[in-house]
């Protein structure tokens, strides 16, 4: 496998910091070029503070992080303490992060960055609402080229909404990026909430971690013993769903998933459907497809690959 250049950009999220750590864990596979931070679960502030926190608990303090947009492009700022906590990473005790923050904005990075690599070569893994790869392609067009892939969690269809009946966090945050995003051109594969809904973490799964004994093995377990009481008690499920980390498990095992290949659109205007993926998953339209649209996901080798991968930080 030849090693992929990605940008990682998130709003952590206990299963962003996972997302993130299985990345770091994957240096042969991955080359984490940097990780730029928007305002999604939590407040900027907090997402660019989480984003080191978890660099540090992996010991990659090597890998830049930035901070990007604070608010989507076309409204106001909607945040999901009520299934992350107050700091957006409650669960775990962890350290103030030392290290710093690059002074570049993360939008400015993620064009800079582009710019410099040839064409089709780098993989954006976009964990939260779109507002920072929005808002690049828009100022700089000329940078969707150098794009390989945009696999991105995000969005639902049979299992429709999460933060409204039909809508899903990081697309209804900021529809009109997604809008920008989905029409970009680039290869997308999406991780709606229809195949994160089916990666649950059990307690013998979250034990698993645990018993890894080591300081990430427990963080995890603590973040997600955190994470899980929201969708337990919402769903009746078994466990959290570990949305984030479907993107990261995909590229380095997307054997473990399956989708179709279908045309998606954002609702922008509607305010009763505001930021719903309107997938034509039935091929009801002639509209052109623009995107991987992920359905299913073997979970049993999909928590082998996450347990085998904590045990390496
Ligand atoms: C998405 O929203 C956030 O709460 C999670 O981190 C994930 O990215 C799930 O809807
Ligand atoms: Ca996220």
């Amino acid at each position: 496998m030849t090693r992929r250049k990605i940008i990682i950009d998130t709003d952590p999220g206990q299963d962003d910091a996972v997302a993130i750590l299985l990345a770091l864990a994957s240096p042969e596979e991955l080359d984490v070029l940097g990780i730029t931070c928007v305002a999604g679960n939590v407040p900027l502030a907090l997402t660019a503070k989480n984003a080191r926190m978890i660099c540090e608990l992996a010991g990659h303090t090597d890998v830049p992080v930035f901070a990007g947009c604070d608010r989507p492009l076309g409204r106001d700022l909607v945040t999901a303490e009520h299934v992350h906590g107050k700091t957006g990473l409650d669960g775990p005790d962890l350290p103030e992060p030392k290290m710093s923050l690059q002074d570049q904005h993360a939008v400015d990075f993620i064009i800079e960055t582009l710019r410099q690599q040839t064409t089709g070569t780098v993989t954006l893994c976009p964990l939260g609402p779109l507002t920072n790869i929005a808002t690049a392609f828009e100022r700089a067009p000329d940078i969707v080229d150098k794009v390989q892939e945009i696999v991105l969690m995000g969005g639902a269809y049979f299992e429709v909404g999460n933060i409204t009946p039909t809508a899903e966090f990081n697309i209804y945050v900021d529809p009109q990026a997604a809008d920008i995003v989905f029409k970009s051109g680039a290869p997308i594969v999406v991780m709606p909430l229809d195949v994160t809904h089916k990666a649950l973490v059990t307690t013998p799964r979250n034990e698993a971690f645990r018993a890894l004994s080591t300081p990430v093995g427990i963080a995890v377990a603590q973040m997600t013993d955190f994470f899980e009481r929201f969708d337990k008690q919402k769903y009746g499920s078994a466990g959290a769903p570990l949305h984030d980390p479907c993107v990261t498990a995909y590229l380095l095992r997307p054997e473990l998933f399956s989708g179709r290949q279908i045309n998606v659109e954002i609702e922008t205007q509607s305010e009763l459907t505001l930021g719903m993926t309107v997938a034509d998953w039935w091929g009801v339209t002639d509209r052109p497809k623009n995107a991987l649209f992920i359905g299913e996901i073997d979970a049993d080798g999909f928590f082998a690959l996450l347990t085998e991968r904590m045990a390496r930080l």
